[in-house]
């Protein structure tokens, strides 16, 4: 335990990095950001959930999404915030409303308009700029820190997604059937990677690591392993 601590110590005496996770649906690149950040002492940042914090407000003030001007005008009324990794939208914690079936199926479609993507990045670049941070999303090693020291791009057979996506929402006290989940990983991904503003990709200088087949501590240690190369050569 000591030990631990003193491990954490040294590390957070050491040069800053930013860590750049990107991925397709449910690689499991949340919960690898998140344990990552709290083994450094660094700052995680959801921000897939930002995403989903503006499409919850959408919906609850009954926007028409396909209403470019009516979508900026709401969005002059959106402020997110981060407290004990905790999102709250407007001052409200909305950690279990933004993984409702409702923003599932509707997060990539307000994702793809330019205005919303504006907003959260600019916000995610102020929370990067003191560096120690892990940020997880789909343009964040390729747009948000292009010069991050370290960026992993995730991938996972897609049966095992939507299993691991199960189990994560039934926690949660979300049923969903396995075919539903399936659907929405497929069809999210396909409107991530093929929209204009910021398409998902791999950045070219990112490290791909396939989770099919590794246990979440694997994944841990393997990025925490890289992060603790890139600190020392800072
Ligand atoms: O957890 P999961 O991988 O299913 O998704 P998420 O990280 O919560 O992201 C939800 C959605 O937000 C994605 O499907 C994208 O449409 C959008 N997103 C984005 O456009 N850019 C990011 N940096 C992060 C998420």
């Amino acid at each position: 335990m000591e030990n631990r601590f003193l491990v954490r110590l040294k590390i957070a005496d050491l040069k800053k990095i930013v860590i750049a996770i990107d991925g397709y649906s449910a690689c499991g690149k949340s919960s690898t950001a998140k344990q990552v950040a709290s083994r450094l002492g660094y700052t995680f940042i959801d921000s897939g959930g930002m995403y989903r914090a503006v499409t919850l407000y959408l919906l609850n003030r009954g926007a028409d999404i396909k209403d470019l001007n009516n979508v900026e005008d709401h969005l002059n009324h959106v402020s997110i915030d981060f407290v004990d990794e905790s999102i709250l939208l407007n001052g409200e914690n909305v950690d279990l409303e933004i993984r409702s079936r409702e923003v599932n199926e509707n997060v990539s479609e307000v994702s793809a308009i330019s205005a919303v993507r504006r907003k959260m990045v600019r916000q995610q670049q102020e929370i990067g700029l003191n560096k120690g941070v892990v940020m997880d999303g789909r343009d964040i090693g390729t747009v948000v820190f292009p010069d991050a020291e370290l960026k992993v791009f995730m991938t996972a057979e897609m049966e095992i997604r939507a299993v691991r996506r199960q189990k994560e929402l039934s926690t949660k006290g979300i049923d969903e059937p396995l075919e539903s989940i399936m659907k929405n990983l497929q069809d999210r991904d396909l409107v991530d990677s093929t929209r204009v503003d910021s398409p998902l990709k791999m950045a070219e200088d990112a490290i791909e690591i396939d989770t099919t087949n590794i246990t979440l501590e694997e994944q841990v240690v393997q990025v925490v392993a890289l992060a603790k190369e890139k600190i020392n050569e800072n």
